[in-house]
């Protein structure tokens, strides 16, 4: 018999024994010293994908080799210190600003760099607490942050997430980790996340999972064809988008009831980031004590990892089961998972972590940002009949969304873009510097956390005009609008080597259920408008009741 890819790749799991790691470790899932196994830093370096990565990060990056990087050196440089910004009280820094009666609020921070930035300028300094940040609010400017990055690009972590795994003695993960250590994992996810023709030929689960979204819309609908509970539902397409690319098998958030083991995930990862957000801003005193509100975070957090590792464990046992009875499938379309779990180079809980790290960060962003999209849509009819068009004449009659009709969805694509302006679910992006360089005409020290802030500028008349309405025409080719506010939409995704991994992949399964939900229905609203809060990501302030009325 000829050897299948699929058992080529578990062969050389078991040969690295990473596989039997993942078992042997299962039975203390709680005990994260037992997944402590041995590095191999060599295979990290000699990746055999590493050029390959390379050349689609930079493909992709903005800016990145328009302008020489050096700073300029005349003596017109201001210094750090000369920075304008809120004065702060010694040690708290402006903490109590966000505490004094309609002052700002840390659940609004996107409004609080808004309004700090009119009052201090294109770039302004604070210290909240813990945290000293520098805010930059003109897109030439960041581009110079963005363009200065190196081999490493640092980005703060989300301090809670990484107190949280330190405390368990777990790997801090792609998120959250620094220099080599996340370049190790970098390299070994990017080349199946990135490439877009391994992205395309998702395309086909893509169209399953969106097609069986419509149906459970279409059953889920209240007799005056409202959806209660949107956000949960949305949640659960994320989850079921992620858990198939990561299993390369349905989880099946969509049955009734849904899978107790989905659902549990489910409701456990919604509250970790309900608990995230207020611990993320505020003096980090679990530090000291175990608080409440960690305690709470804490509950859920270790939920969640529980519920992955037997997601991971599951899998594992069926791929040995597969391997031993020789029906491993002859496909380079192996899972994910069964990919990472090949790579020599990671260890049990690097990949746990990984794992752990994709279906958190895949499924709060998604399920907002067409949250979001959707609320667009039924406030604006125009854009949502000119949608409907488009899909009609790209597509016909309910024909599927290939490789090939995709990127003629322009008008799609536009809506996704112009709601991310709208509602930067990621409202700012940044990362710490780590040269000296020039900003804005002030020196920044290396190791300066720079943040740039995105909601502001997409809010900004200047760069954007008319930018109370929601306008996806404006990000069309024939509008030919400046290179640099094009680029700056792409911010939304971070940037360079660092850029959000799962880019591609996001884009894509929004740009399939979009059309999806469109070719089927009529969105409308009939409540009260709605605002943004930061439940870790940027999302509605209140449930969002939407109508979801048969096209036919
Ligand atoms: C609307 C959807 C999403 C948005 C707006 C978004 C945005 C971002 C942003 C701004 C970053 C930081 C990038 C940087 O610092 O340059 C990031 C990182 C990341 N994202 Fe996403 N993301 C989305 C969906 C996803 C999905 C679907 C996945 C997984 C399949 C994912 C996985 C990750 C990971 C693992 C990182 C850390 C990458 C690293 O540090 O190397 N994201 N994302």
């Amino acid at each position: 018999m000829a050897t299948s890819r699929t058992g080529m790749l578990l062969k050389s799991a078991k040969k690295s024994g990473v596989l039997s790691r993942v078992v042997s470790t299962s039975a203390s899932s709680h005990n994260a010293s037992a997944s402590t196994v041995i590095l191999d830093r060599s295979a990290a370096k000699t990746c055999p994908f590493r050029s390959r990565f390379q050349a689609v990060d930079e493909a992709i990056s903005p800016w990145r080799h328009e302008t020489d990087v050096s700073a300029k050196t005349n003596s017109d440089i201001k210094t750090f210190e000369e920075i304008p910004g809120p004065k702060g009280l010694p040690v708290v820094g402006t903490l109590f600003d966000y505490f004094k009666k309609d002052g700002l609020r840390f659940n609004k921070m996107f409004e609080a760099y808004q309004k700090r930035a009119i009052e201090h300028g294109p770039i302004y300094k604070e210290k909240i607490a813990t945290i000293n940040t520098v805010v930059i609010s003109d897109p030439e400017e960041y581009s110079k942050v963005i363009r200065s990055e190196g081999k490493y690009p640092q980005r703060r972590e989300m301090e809670p997430i990484a107190y949280y795994r330190q405390q368990r003695g777990l790997g801090l993960g792609l998120v959250n980790d620094q220099g080599e250590e996340w370049y190790k994992l970098r390299t070994v996810t990017a080349p199946k996340m990135l490439k877009m023709k391994d992205v395309l030929d998702f395309c086909v689960p893509m169209n399953e999972v969106g097609d069986d979204f419509v149906t459970h819309l279409t059953t889920t609908r209240q007799a005056n064809d409202e959806i209660v509970g949107l956000e949960k539902e949305l949640f659960k397409w994320a989850f079921e988008s992620i858990g198939t690319f990561l299993f390369e098998e349905r989880v099946g958030c969509f049955s009734n009831p849904t899978p107790a083991q989905a659902k549990d995930f489910i409701d456990h990862l919604q509250e970790f980031f309900r608990y995230l957000q207020p611990l993320m801003y505020n003096v980090p005193t679990y530090r000291l004590y175990r608080t409440k509100l960690w305690k709470k975070f804490e509950y859920h957090a270790d939920k969640v990892f529980e519920l992955g590792r037997e997601f991971i464990e599951k899998k594992v046992a069926e791929l040995e089961t597969e391997q031993l009875n020789g029906t491993c499938t002859d496909s380079d379309k192996v899972s994910f998972l069964t990919y990472m779990l090949s790579q020599n180079s990671l260890t049990t809980d690097e990949a746990l972590s990984t794992a752990v790290d994709l279906l958190t960060a895949a499924t709060e962003t998604t399920s907002n940002a067409m949250l979001w999209s959707l609320y667009c849509l039924a406030e604006n009819p125009e854009a949502q009949e000119r949608m409907f068009e488009e899909t009609k004449s790209v597509l016909g009659e309910g024909s599927e969304i290939t490789p090939q009709n995709i990127t003629k969805l322009t008008y799609v694509k536009a809506v996704l873009k112009e709601t991310f302006r709208k509602y930067p679910i990621t409202w700012a992006t940044s990362r710490i510097t780590h040269e000296d360089m020039e900003v804005s005409g002030h020196h920044i020290p290396a190791n300066t956390h720079v943040q740039a802030n995105l909601f502001g500028m997409f809010r900004d008349e200047k760069l954007f005009p008319d930018n109370d309405k929601f306008q996806p025409e404006r990000w069309l080719r024939e509008n030919k609008m400046d290179t640099q506010l094009k680029s700056l939409s792409n911010l939304i995704w971070g940037h360079g080597a660092r850029m959000c991994i799962g880019r591609r992949f996001a884009e894509q399964e929004m740009h399939i259920m979009l059309t999806k939900i469109v070719q089927n229905f009529k969105l409308e609203y009939h409540h009260e408008p709605i605002e943004a809060t930061l439940n870790t990501v940027m999302t509605p302030d209140r449930p969002l009741v939407l109508k979801f009325i048969p096209r036919v």
